[in-house]
């Protein structure tokens, strides 16, 4: 018989109930779909050799909306004219032309010619794909420890998860980093040269995900410098180079100024130390994006006299003292 058959899958259900409910007429507990999209509520009832099995199949949506109601007439719900198809032979339904508002519960309840109704649910989600986020990426100079920023990652489509990477890291909040609006902005507040690199922003829901990033630059520096002798003991006639260097974004300009006399470059070298060579080098790194400036000082000695300068320190102090005295 054809309701033995129809209710076969639910039969334990029927033991206990007056409706097959549940597991054997719609395999699934939920089901996906995009809009635009179609997705097939699929029955686990096989067809039987009359064409119409049934005295009365049911769709509803959300318990209180038809979808369409077959019995010897179809009568489709409001809003299903057009999209819907019914295998009228195993209950099955074709919902084409999704939108986010078919997310919800559908309800299936099949009549049969002869024994006990059955029922069957299935959820339907129906989330958009989202879009690739709109970001904004600063286009004036960054300046460490001055400027400031925020990125803001907007996307269309509904967005259930936000993640922000740095350099293809987790960007946590805290510290520089801090967060508006649930994540969609992003508040880095002062910049560090650190953050030099890809800052991506990732938008996802259960069927999508969609990324953007901007790739910022942090000017910084100079650095205090650092002066090289070479050789570090140096004799008078002997050839000496002073090297600085300074880590600066970008690179910094070198100045070396020796007894009012100033020598742009970042090496300054001495064919012959003479006594005349000897002395204080004052290095001057310069940023030309940061505008900022910073010296070191290095004295230029010679190394075979120790003992004369001691001398003539000793005599100066001697004096000195002789005169207080
Ligand atoms: C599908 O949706 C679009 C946009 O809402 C509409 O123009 C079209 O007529 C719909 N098609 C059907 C078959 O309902
Ligand atoms: C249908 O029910 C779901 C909850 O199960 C709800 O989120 C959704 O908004 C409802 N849809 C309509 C159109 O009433
Ligand atoms: C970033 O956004 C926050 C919150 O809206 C705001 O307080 C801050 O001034 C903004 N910073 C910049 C550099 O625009
Ligand atoms: C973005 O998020 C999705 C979903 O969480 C993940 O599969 C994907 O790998 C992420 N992409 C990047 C670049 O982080």
């Amino acid at each position: 018989m054809a309701s033995n058959r129809l209710c076969r899958a639910a039969v334990f259900a029927l033991l206990f109930s007056g409706v097959c409910h549940g597991a054997g007429i719609i395999p699934v507990d939920w089901l996906r779909g995009t809009p635009g999209q179609s997705v097939t509520f699929v029955t686990s009832l096989t067809p039987t050799p009359t064409s119409e099995p049934f005295l009365a199949l049911t769709w509803s949506f959300n318990t209180t909306t038809s979808v369409i109601t077959s019995t010897n007439v179809d009568v489709v719900g409001e809003g299903y004219e057009g999209r819907i198809t019914l295998d009228k032979t195993t209950g099955s339904l074709v919902l084409g032309n999704l939108t986010e508002e078919d997310s919800g519960e559908y309800e299936l309840l099949v009549i049969p010619l002869a024994g006990q109704p059955i029922l069957g649910h299935v959820k339907l989600e129906v989330l958009s794909v989202v879009s690739i986020p709109a970001m904004a990426c600063p286009t004036e100079n960054l300046l460490e420890g001055q400027s400031s920023l925020n990125l803001t990652c907007d996307a269309v489509g509904m967005v259930t998860n936000r993640a922000w990477k740095i350099k293809g890291k987790p960007l946590l909040p805290g510290g520089r980093f801090v967060f508006y609006d649930g994540g969609r902005v992003l508040s880095v507040s002062p910049v560090h040269r650190q953050d030099t690199g890809i800052f991506l922003c990732n938008v996802s829901n259960a069927v999508s995900f969609a990324t953007a990033k901007c790739k910022l630059k942090v000017f910084y520096g100079p650095d205090e410098p650092f002066i090289d002798q070479d050789p570090v003991a140096a004799e008078l006639e002997d050839s000496v180079t002073l090297l600085c260097s300074a880590d600066s974004l970008p690179k910094a300009k070198f100045s070396w100024n020796f007894k009012h006399t100033v020598m742009s470059g970042p090496e300054h070298y001495i064919e012959e130390m003479r006594k005349r060579d000897l002395g204080k080098y004052t290095c001057t790194a310069r940023n030309e994006i940061t505008g900022l400036e910073v010296s070191a000082v290095h004295t230029l000695r010679d190394s075979c006299a120790p003992v004369r300068i001691s001398v003539v320190v000793c005599a100066v102090l001697t004096s000195l003292g002789l005169m207080l005295s």
